[in-house]
């Protein structure tokens, strides 16, 4: 049977685990959250700092492909009482830290940061920095919408410390940006890319989807022939999610019109393909980076890490999130915020953290989640040391073996290795490591199609 047809069933991307469905009916109380925070920043502030994200969640229009926590408006004066919000909310941390924090990563996600206008963003990152140390090594990196980035935007965050920018490209058809309502031409990139090249700017990342309608093999080629013209240091090349019962924007166009399961998989092996011949490798189920990016490096030397945002070559143990629908991660423990902006602002005007479902990790989730960094980052993991076994590991094993059967994986009494044909299938070899998922099989589509 083919493989692709027979592995393809719904899955979670695992940026988490337990991932986020699966987390505790009762979240952690907010002394408990106090208390996660406050570990981890003691035992890691010193040490290797803190990061934090940032959710800016308007857009001034809806890409209909999205699945991101956004809110569409064209008013600008919903602005500044967000921007007021988010800094009420990082007193609350400062309130719980007994030091100065030390920042070693900030990014902005979206949404569309660069929404928010360059003195808006220097007023919430001037704020946040004037209380804080700033690591030797720190990273700040934003996304940003080619079309409303604007000289001044570039600037200024760099001005604040940003050497990174991710770039929402997604395809250069303009037959696929019209049906995702996300029209972009090549030249108003290319303009992005030179002013941030000329500024300063270290690093630029292309954010790429396979699998949106219309898109076909030739048409995947021309957007990376277009990409390699600019050369970004790295690519994320995101399977298109379809959760069209979460994202009703994605009805918009017909389901008739995306590539599924083999045409799916043959567009993202193009790009691969594509890619490599361009000098990029791939990194973890998704990414691609030149062999001088740090993502690269970081899987040299086996650093390579999995958060909320996905791939990382950079990882504190704590990760502070603000915002709506942030996802905040004490490495015991994850909270996440409310997802309107009405309910975060009325909890924050009441002084309380805006959190309303979270999950603390009890000792076999702390294990298992070591196992699916391990298969998601390294490709292989092992339990010969008594403080990587629990005793689910011996009913995954089992979950394993038609998978070994398919010549996907090799598996050894104390350890499992991915091979290279078992790359589309990460997510299925994680999925019998997930210990609440089998024992709570969903009984609704929670999760897009692995391919
Ligand atoms: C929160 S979005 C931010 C995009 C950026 N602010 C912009 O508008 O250009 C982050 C990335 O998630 C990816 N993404 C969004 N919806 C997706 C979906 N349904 N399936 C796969 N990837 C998706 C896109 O590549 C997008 O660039």
């Amino acid at each position: 049977m083919n493989l692709i047809k027979k592995y393809n069933i719904p899955g979670p991307r695992y940026t988490s685990y337990p991932t986020v469905p699966y987390w505790d009916a009762t979240p952690p109380t907010i002394e408990q959250w106090k208390s996660s925070v406050k570990r981890s920043f003691i035992e890691t502030n010193a040490s290797d700092g803190i990061s934090i994200y940032i959710h800016l969640p308007f857009c001034e229009s809806l890409c209909t492909y999205c699945g991101c926590n956004t809110r569409i408006t064209v008013n600008h004066t919903v602005e500044m009482p967000y921007i007021t919000a988010l800094l009420k909310e990082w007193k609350m941390y400062l309130n719980i830290f007994e030091e100065t924090p030390r920042i070693k990563e900030i990014h902005l996600g979206g949404g569309t940061p660069t929404f928010f206008s360059p003195e808006h963003l220097n007023q919430l990152i001037g704020e946040i920095l004037s209380a804080s140390i700033i690591c030797s090594d720190a990273e700040f990196s934003f996304e940003a919408h080619p079309n409303n980035t604007t000289f001044e935007h570039l600037q200024t965050l760099y001005k604040l410390g940003f050497k990174r920018l991710s770039l929402g490209i997604q395809d250069f058809d303009p037959k696929v940006q019209a049906i995702v309502n996300r029209i972009q031409s090549f030249e108003n990139v290319e303009k992005v890319v030179n002013q941030a090249r000329n500024i300063g700017y270290t690093s630029i990342n292309f954010d790429l989807i396979y699998g949106l309608p219309l898109q076909t093999r030739k048409s995947v080629i021309d957007t990376i022939n277009k990409v390699n013209i600019l050369k970004p240091n790295r690519i994320a090349f995101y399977s298109y999610a379809h959760v069209p019962w979460v994202k009703p924007g994605q009805r918009k166009f017909t389901e008739a019109d995306l590539p599924v399961d083999e045409e799916k998989r043959a567009l993202y092996e193009i790009g691969k393909e594509k890619f490599s011949e361009n000098g990029y490798s791939e990194i973890g189920m998704d990414h691609f980076a030149l062999k001088t990016d740090t993502l690269f490096k970081a899987v040299e030397k086996g650093k390579l890490h999995r958060n909320f945002m996905g791939y990382t070559h950079s990882y504190t143990q704590l990760m502070v999130g603000l915002g709506i629908s942030s996802i905040s991660d004490t490495w015991y423990g994850y909270g996440q915020n409310v997802k309107k902006v009405e309910e975060y602002y009325d909890l924050i005007n009441n002084n309380e953290f805006p959190i309303f479902k979270g999950h603390l990790l009890n000792t076999e989730d702390l294990i298992i989640r070591k196992h699916i960094l391990n298969i998601m980052c390294k490709y292989e993991t092992s339990w010969e040391k008594p403080e990587e076994q629990c005793e689910w590991l011996y009913e995954a094993v089992t979950h394993l073996s038609e998978m070994e059967k398919d010549h996907l994986i090799e598996l050894h009494p104390f350890h499992l290795i991915v091979k290279k044909s078992a790359r589309p299938f990460i997510r299925n070899i994680c999925m019998a490591f997930d210990a609440r998922l089998w024992r709570n099989a969903p009984t609704s589509q929670l999760f897009s199609s692995i391919v």
